[in-house]
């Protein structure tokens, strides 16, 4: 692996993934298959049915991070090392350059911060690490609690492209609008 940070947080540590992470990420996987299926169906942990398939994604995972294609990294809790939540992040524009992230934290550790935690610490990474000059991230309109993070974190809404996502349909099977958002180095560096 060419770059292989470790980001420290107050509760967490946040690293790629390697192949020895299988096993937890079995479990994480087993655990959310329906927590994703409603705002990330096409999430890869969703394919995760037995230590094979584990093992197969992390492989990807590390490919894809070598080849700089796709940058994943597993969030682990610091007090007692359960994998806890997953951000990707993605280049989007190498010209300016511009990288997209989103995340899932396993549905039985909603509500607590964790989220939170490792998106901030992966937008750091980004701007600081991997010279991003602008970040910007994607949720479908009905996706309340990702809104919510999105904006916890420090993004502005910057638009919404109207009825454009069939693969993430709203409750009434409708295709979804996706909210667009983004964040600024300057923002970020000024933030608190
Ligand atoms: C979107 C998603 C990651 C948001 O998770 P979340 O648990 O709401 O976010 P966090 O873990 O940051 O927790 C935030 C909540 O914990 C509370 N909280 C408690 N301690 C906290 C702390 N130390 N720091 C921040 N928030 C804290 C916040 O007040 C907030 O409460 P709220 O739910 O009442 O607003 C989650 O719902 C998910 O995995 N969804 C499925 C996948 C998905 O939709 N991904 C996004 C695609 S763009």
């Amino acid at each position: 692996m060419i770059d292989s940070p470790t980001l420290t947080t107050l509760r967490l540590i946040v690293r790629p993934f390697t192949p020895n992470d299988a096993p937890a990420y079995l479990e994480l996987a087993r655990a959310n298959h329906e927590h994703l299926a409603r705002f990330e169906p096409g999430n890869p942990a969703r394919s995760v049915h037995t230590l094979a398939d584990a093992e197969a994604v992390l492989r990807q995972y590390a490919a894809d991070w070598e080849a700089g294609a796709i940058f994943f990294f597993g969030a682990w809790r610091q007090e007692d090392n359960a994998l806890l939540a997953q951000v990707a992040l993605m280049p989007y524009n190498p010209d300016l350059p511009e990288v997209e992230v989103g995340c899932f934290v396993d549905g039985r550790y909603e509500g607590q911060g964790y989220a939170t935690e490792s998106l901030r610490a992966v937008v750091d990474y980004a701007f600081r690490e991997r010279g991003a000059k602008r970040v910007s991230c994607r949720c479908s309109d009905e996706n309340v609690r990702s809104q919510r993070l999105i904006t916890r974190c420090g993004f502005t809404l910057e638009g919404i492209l109207r009825d454009c996502n069939p693969y993430v349909p709203r409750a009434d099977g409708s295709p979804s609008s996706e909210y667009v958002y983004g964040l600024l180095r300057g923002e970020w560096e000024e933030s608190p």
